[in-house]
């Protein structure tokens, strides 16, 4: 059904979908409730607006109700529209979780509030959920360039500065605007400081984590801070862009864990990966346009868990495998993009 042929009223559940109030969910420090699970909205290169904005359609119809959106994706305006609908065909505001992130070329102070109002503008919505700086570094890059593309001005993680932003973040939960802020791409180090000297703490950090790229370390910490984990790339992002990927990737529908799991189950490999991440307890946020794909993704939120072999094996998969590297956010010559994550517990510079 395209977006023009809903209308209100129409918005019962599928009945080969999921009753959303079976769906987990995680009690975040402020005592709100999440959704364990949420549908990506990065259409990357490969998918347009317009069929991301079906798919968010698509995806409440068969019991979705947490969206993972950004400024930079370009196309929070079409999803406004699917979430005004949405919400015509009576889901109620408050049973639909909503994200948005506030891209790096605006961080500067007076940008953080105007930025953050187009979103809410595009989203046609009264108040977001959860509101999340996207990047630590302030590096503007154009959407699609290349990874050896740098920022001419850019510059390292500045706590200060970051800071300043943090507080325009605050200001926005003050005013009722937002439920919620947080982080992504962050390392322990950099959270380490955030905790220090926030004051409205982060209730979630959004980062990259598949069977292959586990974090244990980060994950833990994040944990123990009372801060929910998003995962994105939950699958392993097997079909990124080829700029986005090197010969030493890991393939997590590949691995012979996930595989062999899939194979009891009947189910695809990446289902697996998605079990697999709302078990462990972060909140997986894996992106489809395709009914069954995200379909099955959402089912599996609700099968049987994995056994405590298969959590093991899965666990033993770990490849270190991080993806979504970051060279673009590089700030000086003759740097490698470890450095961007501060693997020695100390923030570069
Ligand atoms: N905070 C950040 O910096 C950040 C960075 C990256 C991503 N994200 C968020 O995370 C979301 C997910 O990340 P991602 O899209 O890179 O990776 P992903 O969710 O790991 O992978 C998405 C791809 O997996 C395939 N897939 C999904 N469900 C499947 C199923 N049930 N069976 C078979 N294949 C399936 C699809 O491929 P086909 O399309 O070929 O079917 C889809 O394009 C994004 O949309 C975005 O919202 C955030």
């Amino acid at each position: 059904m395209s977006i023009s042929e809903q209308r209100p009223g129409s918005f019962a559940i599928a009945e080969d979908g999921v009753d959303p109030a079976l769906v987990p969910n995680r009690v975040l420090w402020t005592g709100a409730r999440m959704p364990a699970i949420g549908l990506g909205t990065f259409g990357s290169d490969r998918f347009s607006g317009e069929q991301i904005a079906e798919a968010v359609l698509g995806a409440a119809a068969v019991g979705y109700r947490h969206f993972d959106c950004a400024r930079v994706y370009g196309n929070e305006r079409l999803i406004g529209a699917s979430l005004e609908t949405i919400q015509a065909g009576g889901i109620r505001r408050e049973d639909v979780w909503v994200t948005s992130k506030l891209w790096n070329d605006k961080h500067a102070p007076a940008d953080v509030i105007p930025t953050f109002k187009e979103s809410l503008a595009d989203l046609r919505l009264e108040y977001l959920d959860l509101y999340l700086i996207h990047w630590p570094f302030p590096n503007h890059h154009a959407p699609g360039v290349d990874v050896t593309s740098r920022a001419p001005n850019a510059r390292p993680y500045i706590h200060e500065e970051f800071m300043a932003t943090w507080r325009e973040m605050e200001k926005l939960v003050d005013v009722g605007l937002v439920r919620h802020i947080g982080t992504s791409n962050m390392s322990v180090a950099k959270l380490k400081l955030l905790l220090r000297d926030a004051r409205i703490k982060p209730a979630c950090n959004e980062m990259e984590l598949h069977p292959c790229f586990q974090q244990p370390e980060m994950f833990k910490f994040v944990m123990d801070a009372g801060i929910v984990p998003i995962g994105f790339a939950p699958i392993g992002s097997p079909t990124r862009p080829d700029r986005d990927k090197t010969p030493d990737d890991a393939v997590d529908i590949e691995d012979p864990a996930i595989v062999a799991i899939a194979k009891r189950l009947g189910v695809h490999p990446a289902t697996v990966c998605v079990k697999w991440a709302v078990q462990r307890g972060q909140v997986p946020i894996p992106f489809s346009i395709y009914r069954n794909e995200y379909l099955s993704n959402l089912r599996s939120t609700v099968m049987a868990p994995l056994t405590d072999e298969e959590m093991a094996a899965v666990a033993a998969a770990d490849r270190n495998s991080r993806l979504i590297k970051g060279q673009v956010f590089l700030w000086k010559e003759g740097q490698t993009w470890e450095d961007l994550w501060d693997l020695d517990g100390v923030i570069a510079r």
